[in-house]
């Protein structure tokens, strides 16, 4: 993770160097730091603390900081705890570095190089610096080519050198790095997002090249010295236009947007009232041709994803797995040129994905991304992209992302089915009619966000909740367990309600609220059968269900919800943004920071 950024122009390093670390803290916001060359004196003065970027800001503020040259970072803690002696920029001898990735010998590294009494931090960064400037004699390409042959892991290394002023050096191995011109000067960052309101084009700087950034331009060089040419790319993704529109959080803000964000993300593929994906450059007989489909992703996404895998067994009745993608490669995953691999991200760097995406690749693999962010790592990498319309989303906890994923996996299960003769034409119309349906059902949950909201006052004091629910509805209780986890830091665990009597039931005490889904008519009534099993064992249940269902007389819930109705396929929209909700309600109440949740990041770019 970590993000990280780099000036050198005609205007002050440290407000462009700020700035553009607020935009990146999404990358993690442990501490930040920055560094800046003092011109033709050639000092390198470095700032940097524990925290935030504004505890950044704050320090430097006190301090006179006039360089038009500069790199800085915003840090995600890998090696090493969090305080200002792990915060980026190190400077070592004449290297001043920040690193985004793991160097993972650096521990022989601190041997081989008798580093250890040496170190000023418990970083592996440091110790890349420290390698660096061993190797520094003068010539800067000679001891970045040495160093970075010593170094195994991932990086994206930004490198000043005192003697060298207004130059910043660069070189990367998988966590990118892009590079922009300004009106004044160059600029690089770990992603073009935050370049935005700075420039229209960027490009990214290939693995393995040596980047050489002046006022007046870019130079590539390969390890052999050869030149490069930069293939510079359009740049239309700008993280910084994105304010809170009056919300206190940018993640009620990104829930109350779903509607608008999953008709944007419908309307232009369905055409004469089916999907299709010609703006996307999808050709059918890539969705009718393959054997299997397999998922590639994390966290959210992967949840996603097995929304996906459900409607398309259901549907398609094709095989799909889905797979998380940190196990993807070291699980002996057969894949081959029958299978079609599918990998979701809403940032398009998760590191895990984009591994597991280039390793299906090379094992001959298609495959094809749906992504979020223009022109992201995972996005060029695949042969195929689908993006979703969510916009930039900032809130680390993942909604509009997710609902807008589901959206784009609708639309292909549906053209799937179309392609393959599964679906005739009218059969396709019907269901993508109710699709369309989607963003104003949802609408009607969120307008009622304040039923929820009460729902949420009785469970702020709970210490583990169990969710529960089956088929499609335990789907989307993962992805609604782990909002909850990681915003309100309640332990929570999503539970398929069948499943729960065969142990786990053991955990149930009446201090133990149980948060049920019921939304799939085929399953509802085992659904309430698992609800009152729990209910004998004195847990209190949270229940959202469709509203035609009816409940006993006798029974009594700590909160009901009801949710409008849909075709069951289509119940998992609603219940998505009423469980966002719920998590986003329990956070605020606790008085929790909703939108930076401690210990994450919203860009996971270490494996
Ligand atoms: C949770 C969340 C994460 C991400 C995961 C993958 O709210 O946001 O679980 O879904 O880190 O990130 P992307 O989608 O960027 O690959």
């Amino acid at each position: 993770m970590c993000g990280i950024i780099g000036y050198t122009g005609k205007d002050a390093a440290k407000d462009i160097m700020l700035d553009t670390l607020e935009l990146l803290e999404y990358r993690g916001y442990d501490s930040a730091g920055i560094a800046v060359c003092e011109g033709e004196k050639s000092q390198i003065q470095v700032y940097k603390c524990a925290g935030r970027v504004k505890d950044l800001r704050n320090l430097c503020e006190k301090e006179e900081i006039e360089g038009t040259c500069g790199i800085g970072h915003t840090r995600w803690a890998t090696h090493g705890g969090v305080s200002s002696e792990n915060a980026h920029p190190h400077k070592y001898g004449k290297v001043t570095l920040i690193h985004n990735g793991i160097i993972e010998n650096y521990k022989d590294l601190i041997g081989k190089y008798g580093l250890l009494d040496q170190l000023h931090s418990q970083t592996d960064s440091e110790v890349a610096a420290a390698v660096l400037s061993h190797f520094y004699k003068g010539d800067p390409y000679e001891a970045i080519r040495k160093a970075v042959l010593k170094l195994k892991g991932t990086f994206a290394l930004g490198i000043l050198f005192e003697d060298i002023p207004g130059t910043i050096f660069a070189i990367r191995n998988v966590s990118p790095i892009v590079v922009t011109r300004t009106d004044n000067g160059m600029m690089l960052a770990s992603d073009a997002a935050v370049l935005g309101q700075y420039s229209e084009e960027y490009f990214v700087l290939p693995e393995f090249h040596i980047l050489e950034l002046k006022e007046e331009g870019a130079t590539l060089y390969d390890l052999s010295g050869e030149t490069a040419e930069p293939r510079w790319l359009v740049l239309d993704w700008d993280t910084s236009r994105s304010g809170k529109d009056g919300y206190p959080f940018y993640m009620e803000k990104e829930i109350m947007e779903q509607p608008e964000v999953i008709r944007e993300t419908l309307q232009p593929r369905i055409y004469e009232g089916v999907p299709y994906f010609t703006q996307d450059e999808i050709p059918d007989h890539l969705l009718r041709d393959c054997e299997r489909i397999c998922v590639v992703a994390c966290g959210t996404a992967m949840h996603a994803g097995l929304v996906g895998k459900a409607l398309i067994h259901s549907l398609v009745r094709i095989h799909m797995d889905v797979e998380l993608a940190s196990e993807f490669m070291y699980s002996d995953i057969v894949v081959d040129e029958k299978t079609l691999v599918i990998a979701i991200s809403q940032s398009g760097e998760t590191i895990d994905t984009l591994e597991a995406l280039k390793y299906a690749k090379k094992n001959g693999a298609r495959t094809m991304a749906i992504v979020n962010v223009r022109g992201a790592s995972i996005a060029r990498e695949s042969e195929y992209v689908i993006y979703t319309n969510a916009g930039p989303e900032i809130a680390v906890a993942s909604t509009k992302a997710y609902t807008t994923q589901l959206a784009v996996l609708y639309l292909l299960a549906a053209r799937m089915a179309y392609v393959r003769g599964v679906f005739d034409k009218e059969r396709t119309a019907a269901f993508t009619r109710e699709l369309m349906r989607v963003p104003e059902v949802m609408k009607q949950v969120l307008d009622r966000r304040e039923e929820i909201h009460d729902i949420a006052r009785g469970i702020l004091d709970a210490a583990d909740v169990f969710m529960i629910g089956r088929g499609l509805d335990y789907c989307i209780l993962l992805e609604g367990s782990l909002k909850l986890k990681e915003i309100s830091y309640i332990h929570s665990e999503a539970y398929a309600s069948g499943e729960l009597k065969h142990g786990t039931i053991a955990l149930i005490t009446e201090d133990t609220p149980v948060i049920a889904v019921v939304t799939q008519d085929k399953v509802q009534s085992k659904e309430f059968s698992n609800i009152k099993e729990v209910q004998s064992r004195g847990a209190e249940v949270v229940l959202f269900m469709k509203e035609t269902y009816t409940l006993d007389k006798a029974a009594s819930f700590r909160g009901v919800f009801k949710l409008p109705v849909m075709e069951d396929e289509f119940m998992v929209m609603p219940a998505s943004a009423a469980l966002q909700l719920l998590a986003y309600y329990v956070s605020l109440d606790k008085g929790l920071d909703v939108d930076k949740p401690r210990n994450l990041a919203k860009v996971v770019t270490v494996e």
